[in-house]
């Protein structure tokens, strides 16, 4: 699956530690923003979750907290799925992050005086931080999916030309419970799923490198002088697809 060729136009998932969007993509340097976060980013997310569950941050707190979900029931401790009421494309994780923090809370003073101090509290036992690794990815995933889903029936019912493929990037692609997922859906929608080797999925260097080298390839080229160097360019205009 990692070799597949991105055909224009396609839906871009960007998943990553300063991104979570939506976008339409018609060509290079043609992107329209279908749905962006409201306040965190997936990645940032995963990293904040995982250092209030007492996980390694190398690589930020992701691969740790996928590590620990694999072992966790993600049934144990329901949290709510971000936004069901909001009829649009966008993204939240700041509530489902602040959902964990109270069930941590909760199960702390549960668990007793040691584990609810204040000053230093006992590390959560190995199998509760694992369920509820578990319980946040399983929100959080659907969360995506039912973006997804959305913007594809809107594509679909907008008259533009239809997309054939879903392409996963950003960091946080190289999660394998989200990739399962992603592949899932694109299967039932009849779509292929483009998505990096998961090594690259973390490697800007490599994504910056191969943006130049499709530029270079079609003869894009310009000077450096006077080029301002900035940390967050908007991708693209954002585009609103109405839901009829
Ligand atoms: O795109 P990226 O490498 O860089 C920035 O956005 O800066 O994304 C980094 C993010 C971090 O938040 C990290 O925790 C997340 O990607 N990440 C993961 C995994 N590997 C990296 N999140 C979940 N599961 C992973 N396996």
């Amino acid at each position: 699956h990692s070799h597949r060729q991105a055909d224009f136009p396609f839906l871009a998932l960007l998943v990553s530690g300063g991104h979570c969007q939506m976008l339409l993509v018609e060509d290079i340097g043609r992107y329209s923003v279908i749905g962006g976060t409201i306040d965190d980013a997936l990645g940032e997310a995963y990293d904040k979750v995982a250092r209030m569950l007492g996980l390694p941050a190398t690589n930020g707190g992701g691969p740790a907290l996928e590590r620990a979900a694999l072992s966790g029931d993600k049934t144990k401790y329901p949290l709510p799925v971000p936004m069901q009421q909001r009829p649009d494309c966008d993204f939240s994780y700041a509530g489902l992050k602040t959902s964990v923090r109270t069930a941590i809370t909760k199960l702390r003073r549960q668990l007793g005086d040691d584990y609810a101090d204040s000053e230093d509290p006992r590390p959560l036992p190995e199998q509760v931080v694992s369920d509820l690794a578990a319980s946040f990815q399983e929100s959080a995933i659907k969360h995506l999916e039912q973006r997804l889903r959305r913007a594809l029936k809107r594509i679909k019912a907008s008259g533009k030309e239809p997309i054939s493929q879903i392409v996963l990037a950003g960091g946080v692609a190289a999660n394998k419970e989200l990739r399962r997922r992603m592949e899932a859906l694109c299967e039932k929608e009849g779509l292929e799923l483009v998505v990096p080797n998961p090594k690259l999925c973390t490697d800007n260097g490599v994504m910056i490198a191969w943006a130049a080298i499709e530029r270079l390839q079609r003869g894009q080229i310009c000077s450096h002088d006077g080029q301002e160097v900035q940390a967050r360019v908007p991708l693209g205009p954002a585009i609103d697809l109405p839901s009829k």
